[in-house]
């Protein structure tokens, strides 16, 4: 076979970028710790010197972080000063914004520091719990799907469903399974003063970060965190039970589905969040599959090996297999209720 010399140089030119994009991505961590973007927020150029003072950070080395910034389009440069554009400010500066991604890098870090458990895996039986990540996996994930939560949950997501808005504004009560450091929890509470959001994890050290949000955020009397499996959370007759971006990570996702269908009142709904996927493998090599694909063989498709089962859907399940897994455990009605570029956002009723 002879090799295309010009089919080389392109792959080439596209190994770079990734490594350029993998390598600035370590440095928009830094940006986001060191509160070098948020320095940058009000859009007014500055000089390195003036970014160091605003953040009391090395000189020299923020010169270096900002030429980086430069080159990467995520900074503007002209007559030694830098400047950080409204529209990246949005993205890296501005937690409350719905677009906000800096999180995002953390969990992608947490791939690389965690790169000797991942090869373990890989070289044995494939499981590696959520639990025995590096922690910026569990803040990372908060910060990264938190702004999406707060856009669509109560905007869009809900609303959806069919009569669940009403059930909440009457007084319902709702589980949220795996449900993290609880950021869902509590923007469905803050919303819907009348219901009662219990927020269950199996990751006891989640839980606690999630009773502190809860304070944090002042919603204390109608929101529950307590650490239990997908398979044995306490309680019954719900009107809802929620899996955001969870049940792909589980090792028993039937399991999980069925003990939902249990818990749930006969009526009651559940709101099924999971990754954007096509059912097919051709229909997800976009870049969004992409990013899901390498996130899931780090960090979801372990964790569902470590545990009961291990059926390892992954971060693409899909609807079609994700519509199996609850046909499965009972449910008869389930349905895509809607989607974004990220997620899809699927009801099952009992
Ligand atoms: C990707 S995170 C999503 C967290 C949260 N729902 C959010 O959207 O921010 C997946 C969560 O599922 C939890 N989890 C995984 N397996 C579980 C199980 N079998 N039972 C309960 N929680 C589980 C993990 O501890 C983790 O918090």
């Amino acid at each position: 076979m002879k090799m295309d010399e010009g089919k080389l140089q392109a792959f080439m030119g596209k190994l770079v970028v990734d490594m350029g994009g993998a390598a600035i991505l370590a440095n928009v961590v830094l940006g986001e710790e060191l509160g070098l973007y948020r320095a940058m927020a009000d859009g007014t150029p500055v000089t390195p010197d003036e970014l160091a003072g605003r953040t009391g950070c090395n000189a020299r080395l923020v010169r270096e972080w900002l030429n980086g910034q430069a080159a990467s389009g995520y900074v503007e440069h002209g007559s030694g000063r830098f400047r950080l554009p409204e529209e990246q400010a949005m993205a890296l500066a501005d937690e409350d914004s719905p677009v906000y991604v800096a999180g995002g890098a953390m969990v992608l870090s947490s791939m690389y520091l965690d790169k000797d458990k991942i090869v373990a895996a890989m070289r044995g039986d494939g499981g590696l719990s959520w639990a025995d990540h590096h922690p910026c996996l569990f803040s990372g994930t908060e910060r990264f799907f938190r702004p999406g939560y707060r856009a669509h949950l109560v905007a869009e997501w809900l609303p959806a469903l069919e009569g669940v808005v009403p059930m909440l504004d009457r007084g319902g009560k709702v589980a949220d399974i795996g449900c993290g450091h609880g950021a869902s929890s509590i923007v469905m509470a803050k919303a819907f003063p009348s219901s009662t959001f219990h927020g269950f994890d199996f990751h006891q050290p989640s839980i606690e970060q999630a009773h502190q949000r809860a304070q944090e955020a002042g919603v204390g009397g109608n929101v529950f965190f307590e650490r239990a499996t997908a398979s044995d959370f306490p309680g019954d007759d719900y009107d809802l039970v929620c899996f955001f971006d969870c049940l792909h990570d589980m090792g028993d996702p039937v399991g999980a589905a069925r003990r939902a269908h249990a818990a749930l009142k006969t009526g009651g709904t559940v709101l099924l969040v999971e990754p954007y996927a096509n059912d097919e493998l051709d229909d997800n090599l976009t870049p969004v599959g992409r990013l899901f694909y390498a996130a899931s063989t780090c960090v979801c498709t372990p964790n569902s090996l470590s545990q009961e089962v291990g059926l390892a859907l992954g971060a693409q399940a899909g609807e079609r297999r994700l519509r199996e897994v609850f046909h499965q455990a009972g449910f008869h009605h389930f349905r895509r209720a809607t989607e974004t570029p990220f997620n899809l956002v699927l009801e099952a009723r009992k």
